[in-house]
C-alpha cells in the first residue's frame, strides 16, 4: 500500500516486490538508457524508496534553478547517513546546513583574500607537483602525485599545513578515501540502501566503507585535538581554528550544530567533496592531452605567448588565455566527474515536466545528461574546445556547462576547484609535454565509481 504510486507520478520500470528496481544499476549510463524509454522525468523504486530521475539541460534547469526552493534539501540515504549522520555541510538540512554552509563559504573567501592567500598556496603546491613529475624517470601513473597535490590545497585550508606526497599516514587516508568513492558507486554497496537493518549484519563492501570512514574520522579527531592544545582565538591559522571559535560563539545555539562532531564531518565533507573531484578532473585533463597532442601543443603555444618560461602562471592570466580556459572547460564537460549529481529531496508537493512529485521524494538531477545534451552541444561525445570559443577565438560561456550543478545546493568549492585546475594544468604544461608510452594504447572509457574516473593509465613526461 505504501509503495503505491500517487496519481500522475512519473513513469518508470515495473518494480519488484520488496526490492523495487534495485537491479537497475544506479549509474549515469543506465539512467541515459532509461530516459530514452521513459522520458526526461521518470521514476525508480529502490527498496521502499521512490525516486525521480531528471535528465537534459531544460528539465534539470527547471528543477534546480526555476524551482530553486523546491529541491534544496538532501534525502536520507542509509549508506551515507551511517557516516555523515545528517550533520556537516553536504548531507545536512535546514538551519544546521545554512549555518555550516555560510561558515564554509565565509572561510573559503577569507582564505582566498588573506595574507597567505589561496593563490600563493596553490602556486607553491604546483612547484611541488612539478618537482614530483621531474623525479619520475620512466612511464608512471600520476594518480598518487595528483591526489597528493590536490588534497594539499584543501589540507592547507583545513589543517593549515600541507603533507609530503610520501607521508605514509596521510597517503593512507587518501587511499582509504579513494576506495570509499569507488565502493560507494558499486551496486553491491548500494544494496545496503534497500534494507540497512539487515545488511548492517552482513559482510560486503558497505562494511569496508564504514571501516574506512571510521579510520578517516579518527585521523580528523586527532588533528582537531592537536589544534585545541595550541589554539589561540586571536590568531586563527585555518578552518579548524575558526570553527573552534564558532563553537564558542554558538554555544547557546545548539541547533546550529557547531560542536566537535560537526567539525569532524564538515572537514570530512570538504576533503571528500574537494579532493577526489578536482584530482579526477586533472587526471582526465592529462589523459586528453596525451590523446590529443595537437590540442596540447596549442595550449603550450598560448602559455609560451602569455606567460613564457621565466615566471609561474597566476590567476590573472586566465582572462587572457581563452584557448586554455576553453580546454579546461571541455575537460570538465567531457570528463563529467560527478555524472549523477548529488541527490535532493522535494521540500513540498510540486510538479515537474507535467508530473506530480510528492513532498519527500528523492530527486536525482543527472549532470551527465546536461553535459552531453545533444540539444546543447555541437559534438557532445567528442573532445572539442570549440564548444567554449566564439568565432574570434574568444572564450564563450555556455549555459549547459553545469559540472558544479546549480541552485541552492550547488558546489561551494567551485572557485577553489577552478583556481586549482587552472594553476596546476598550466604549470604542468608550461614545464612538460605529456605523451603516451610506447606500445600502450590510450582508452577514454572511464570507470564508473561514485565519480566518473579515467581508466588507470601510465604516461611519459618530457621536460620542455
Ligand atoms: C572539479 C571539482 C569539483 C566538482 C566537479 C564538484 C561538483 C560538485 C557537485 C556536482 C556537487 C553537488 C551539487 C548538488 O547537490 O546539486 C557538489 C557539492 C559540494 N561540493 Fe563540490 N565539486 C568540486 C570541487 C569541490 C571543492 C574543491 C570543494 C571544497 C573544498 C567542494 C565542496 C563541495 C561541498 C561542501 C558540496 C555540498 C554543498 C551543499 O550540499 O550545500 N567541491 N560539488
Amino acid at each position: 500500500m505504501k509503495n503505491r504510486k500517487p496519481s500522475n507520478f512519473p513513469p518508470g520500470p515495473w518494480p519488484l516486490p520488496f526490492l523495487g528496481t534495485v537491479f537497475a544499476k544506479m549509474d549515469f549510463r543506465t539512467m541515459a538508457k532509461l530516459a530514452k524509454d521513459y522520458g526526461k522525468v521518470f521514476s525508480l523504486r529502490v527498496g521502499s524508496e521512490k525516486m525521480v530521475i531528471v535528465s537534459g539541460y531544460k528539465m534539470v534547469k527547471e528543477a534546480l534553478v526555476t524551482q530553486i526552493e523546491n529541491f534544496a534539501e538532501r534525502p536520507v540515504i542509509p549508506l551515507f547517513h551511517r557516516v555523515f549522520k545528517g550533520i556537516g555541510i553536504s548531507l545536512s538540512n535546514g538551519f544546521l546546513w545554512r549555518s555550516h554552509r555560510k561558515f564554509a563559504v565565509f572561510h573559503l573567501r577569507m582564505f582566498g583574500e588573506g595574507r597567505k592567500s589561496l593563490e600563493n598556496n596553490i602556486q607553491q603546491e604546483s612547484v611541488y607537483l612539478c618537482d614530483a613529475f621531474k623525479t619520475e624517470k620512466g612511464p608512471f601513473n600520476p594518480l598518487n602525485i595528483v591526489n597528493g597535490a590536490v588534497s594539499n590545497t584543501v589540507a592547507c585550508m583545513i589543517f593549515g599545513q600541507r603533507f609530503e606526497y610520501h607521508d605514509e599516514r596521510y597517503q593512507t587516508i587518501l587511499r582509504l578515501d579513494t576506495e570509499c568513492v569507488k565502493l560507494l558507486g558499486s551496486p553491491r554497496a548500494q544494496l545496503y540502501n534497500v534494507c540497512p537493518q539487515l545488511f548492517k549484519y552482513l559482510p560486503g563492501p558497505h562494511q569496508t566503507i564504514f571501516s574506512n570512514y571510521k579510520k578517516i574520522t579518527n585521523f580528523l579527531r586527532g588533528e582537531i585535538s592537536k589544534h585545541r592544545e595550541d589554539w589561540d582565538p586571536a590568531n586563527p591559522r585555518d578552518l579548524i581554528d575558526n570553527y573552534l571559535t564558532e563553537m564558542e560563539k554558538k554555544n547557546s545555539d545548539p541547533k546550529a550544530g557547531f560542536n566537535v562532531e560537526g567539525l569532524v564531518i564538515a572537514s570530512l565533507d570538504l576533503i571528500e567533496a574537494g579532493t577526489e573531484t578536482t584530482a579526477t578532473t586533472l587526471r582526465w585533463g592529462l589523459l586528453f592531452m596525451m590523446k590529443y597532442p595537437e590540442i596540447q601543443k596549442k595550449v603550450q603555444e598560448e602559455i609560451d605567448r602569455v606567460i613564457g618560461q621565466s615566471r609561474q602562471p597566476c590567476l590573472a592570466d586566465r582572462a587572457i588565455m581563452p584557448y586554455t580556459d576553453a580546454v579546461i572547460h571541455e575537460i570538465q564537460r567531457l570528463g563529467n566527474v560527478v555524472p549523477m549529481g548529488f541527490p535532493k529531496k522535494a521540500v513540498k508537493d510540486t510538479t515537474l515536466g507535467g508530473y506530480f512529485i510528492p513532498k519527500g521524494t528523492t530527486v536525482w538531477t543527472i549532470l551527465s545528461s546536461v553535459l552531453y545534451d545533444p540539444n546543447e552541444w555541437e559534438t557532445p561525445d567528442t573532445f572539442n574546445p570549440g564548444h567554449f570559443l566564439d568565432k574570434n577565438g574568444q572564450f564563450r560561456k555556455r549555459d549547459a556547462f553545469l559540472p558544479f550543478s546549480a541552485g541552492k545546493r550547488a558546489c561551494l568549492g567551485e572557485q577553489l576547484a577552478r583556481h586549482v585546475l587552472f594553476l596546476f594544468f598550466t604549470s604542468l604544461l608550461q614545464q612538460f609535454t605529456v605523451s603516451k608510452c610506447p606500445g600502450e594504447e590510450i582508452s577514454l572509457e572511464g570507470e564508473i565509481w561514485f565519480t566518473y574516473a579515467p581508466p588507470p593509465y601510465r604516461m611519459c613526461v618530457s621536460s620542455r
